[in-house]
């Protein structure tokens, strides 16, 4: 399973934004309590605002939330770096930057953006991102609480990162915006919602390049009313990390989130020719009677990739060893039979490659 950290650098600012509240990355009794403080705020009040305002609440933010939703933007970016979606960007606006897991990530990945603007209703949650950007040269900061498209500049990049779960819905001036990353929590009722988002997009001009690798219509969304399209890391938690969730009734080995990358610019003939033999893993895989099941998605067609481990007999045992968000190439001439398409053979399960 792709992994991803926190860098060192990170643990340090943190260690030292804690000191102003009497803390240190050891005070895991205090820091557990704040952090469950603060997802019973949101276990009770799902689209509530976040309380940035009590000490409590950014202790949480800083060691726990922070973190994992830098890793998971970082597996974002990831993505759309391998389909092309980031060329010829220039800018970028986190709108609801919160403590800037989206504009930390996107900076620390060395893209070719010139700035990028960070908007939040709360000056607090600001302030510590400034504090832990570094005071990076190429990032501003504006209190917001409307997404305007007098902001959106040519080539801009408008990111929404775990932030239309406290919006009613897009903001339509986004759909200005050149590209748009969109990351949210990989519940059903947001993933959904995502679904229908990108449905919106599609109908506005926009092509999708990640996580779909088509652009008809959903299979998740329109062939079942419980899935949803999410996507599954390694997260690896810093030892101090690890010892506040020891405290925690939820345990996060792997973390999810669902995402969409769209831009106005369509993809190019290339990526349009390498994406035909392509599909993204879009589920977990499934154990049952001597088969593995995958399901898969390259097309509006509900499927699943399959094969019987017993009778391939694999020399390398990890070798069909896939996980949920991969994107694989598939060899031609797979049978497919009632929505699922066989790998049959060795010498096919060979050519079946993660990208
Ligand atoms: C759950 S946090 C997410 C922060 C960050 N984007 C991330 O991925 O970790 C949501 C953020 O959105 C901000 N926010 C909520 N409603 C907003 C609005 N109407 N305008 C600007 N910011 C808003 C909150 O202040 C908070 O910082």
């Amino acid at each position: 399973m792709r992994k991803y950290s926190l860098p060192e650098i990170y643990h340090e600012r943190i260690a030292s934004l804690l000191a102003s509240h009497d803390l240190n990355l050891l005070s895991k009794a205090r820091l557990g309590d704040a952090v469950l403080r603060l997802s019973d705020h949101y276990i009770q009040n799902p689209s509530a605002a976040s309380p940035l305002k009590e000490s409590w609440a950014q202790a949480a933010y800083l060691t726990y939330y922070f973190p994992l939703n830098y890793a998971r933007n970082r597996a974002v970016v990831e993505q759309g770096q391998k389909s092309g979606f980031f060329a010829g960007l220039t800018n970028f606006i986190d709108f609801g930057s919160g403590l800037g897991s989206a504009s930390l990530a996107l900076l620390d990945e060395n893209l070719a953006f010139q700035s990028g603007l960070c908007l939040d209703s709360s000056s607090i949650a600001l302030d510590l991102q400034k504090d832990l950007s570094g005071d990076a040269q190429n990032l501003g900061f504006q209190v917001a609480s409307r997404f305007s498209a007098d902001l959106i500049k040519a080539n801009s990049l408008s990111v929404f990162s775990y932030v239309l779960t406290e919006l009613d819905e897009l903001p339509p001036a986004a759909l200005k915006s050149e590209a748009l990353m969109i990351v949210e929590p990989a519940t059903r009722e947001d993933g959904r919602k995502l679904l229908e988002i990108r449905k919106t997009l599609i109908k506005n001009g926009y092509y999708i390049y990640a996580p779909c690798t088509h652009q008809g219509s959903c299979p998740l969304l329109e062939h079942s009313p419980r899935d949803w399209c999410h996507d599954r890391i390694s997260w690896e938690a810093p030892q101090w990390w690890r010892a506040i969730e020891a405290r925690l009734p939820m345990k996060n080995r792997t973390i999810t989130y669902s995402y969409l990358l769209a831009r106005r610019t369509p993809p190019s003939e290339l990526q349009k020719q390498a994406l035909l033999s392509t599909a993204r893993i879009v589920g977990d895989p499934l154990e049952e009677k001597g088969k593995t099941r995958l399901l898969i998605c390259r097309s509006p067609k509900r499927e699943f990739l399959s094969w019987f481990p017993p009778r391939l007999k694999l020399k390398d045992k990890k070798s069909l060893d896939f996980n949920r968000g991969e994107v694989l190439n598939l060899p031609e001439g797979l049978e497919e039979k009632s929505g699922e398409l066989r790998i049959a053979t060795i010498e096919q399960a060979d050519l079946v490659k993660r990208i």
